[in-house]
């Protein structure tokens, strides 16, 4: 219960990371949960979910395209008007699209800037103005290997998240006067993921004329501790960083990545 009786807002919720994330706040004790996505039916069924299950978290679906401002400001002032306050804000709306340069057509490397360093702009910008008043909150950032090192085939997407570790770097230095903390998690391959199983795996494969196993194999032996990244893991380290137990931690990109890098 280290986030007991927190009011958080979680980007990206429909499924993945962001929805086991919904549900160990929940379990952490959170009293309010804001959950977002462009995926409307799901993001309904994961918050009907988790209240189902944690009856102390009153669990709101907003859906919310996190590329277009209007619908950014008008979710926060959802959040004010119910909850009456943001502790906590997991930017963790995000996409993928694997290319390589000369095939990357601009509405692809648009779309992934869009949603990964836009949408997390809006998404810090309209939760900070809501915080500042407050004198206390906390940003994490769901970021990736990929923002601190170049990835093969996923330049759209390494420079999205290489953006982002700059983004969180300054709008910490902006917010630390007003007690806001913001701090980015990098994890390595979540290869259960939906990202992996619908689109990557798909997608090298073709690319490589690899068999989806041999893909696995391959990205699992590139990890020292020989597997790929999961929720837990990543939920872990953003429970601590939403916690009080992170007061002193902020502008930091932390890796949970199984000593890949
Ligand atoms: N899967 C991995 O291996 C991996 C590794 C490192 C980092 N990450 C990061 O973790 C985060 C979550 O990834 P995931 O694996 O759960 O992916 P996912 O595709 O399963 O989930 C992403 C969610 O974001 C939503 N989304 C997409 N565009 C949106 C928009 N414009 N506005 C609001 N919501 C939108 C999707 O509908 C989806 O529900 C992303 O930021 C991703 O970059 C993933």
């Amino acid at each position: 219960m280290r986030l007991q009786g927190r009011i958080a807002w979680i980007t990206g919720a429909a499924q993945g990371l962001g929805e086991a994330l919904a549900y160990r706040f929940a379990q952490e004790g959170c009293s309010g949960l804001a959950l977002s996505d462009i995926q409307v039916e799901r993001l309904n069924a994961v918050a009907d979910s988790i209240h189902a299950q944690y009856p102390h978290s009153a669990t709101l679906a907003l859906p919310c395209d996190v590329r277009h401002e209007q619908e950014v400001v008008n979710t926060v002032e959802q959040i004010a008007r119910q909850f009456g306050r943001l502790d906590i804000l997991v930017a963790n709306a995000g996409v993928i699209h694997s290319a390589e340069l000369t095939e990357m057509t601009l509405e692809q490397w648009q779309w992934q800037l869009d949603v990964n360093l836009t949408g997390y702009f809006l998404c810090a910008r309209e939760a900070a103005r809501l915080m500042k008043p407050q004198g206390r909150g906390v940003i994490v950032q769901i970021n990736s290997k990929s923002g601190l090192k170049g990835s093969y085939k996923n330049c759209a997407y390494a420079a999205s998240k290489f953006g982002g570790i700059g983004l969180t770097q300054s709008i910490a230095m902006d917010l630390a006067p007003y007690g806001i903390r913001v701090n980015a998690v990098c994890p390595g391959n979540l290869l259960d993921s939906p990202m992996w199983q619908v689109t990557l795996f798909e997608q090298y494969a073709r690319k490589w004329g690899l068999p989806e196993e041999a893909i696995r194999r391959y990205y699992e032996a590139q990890v020292p501790l020989g597997r790929g990244c999961t929720y837990d893991d990543v939920a872990n380290l953003v429970v601590f960083l939403a916690s009080d137990e992170a007061s002193y931690i902020t502008g930091e990109a932390y890796r949970v990545a199984g000593g890949q890098l």
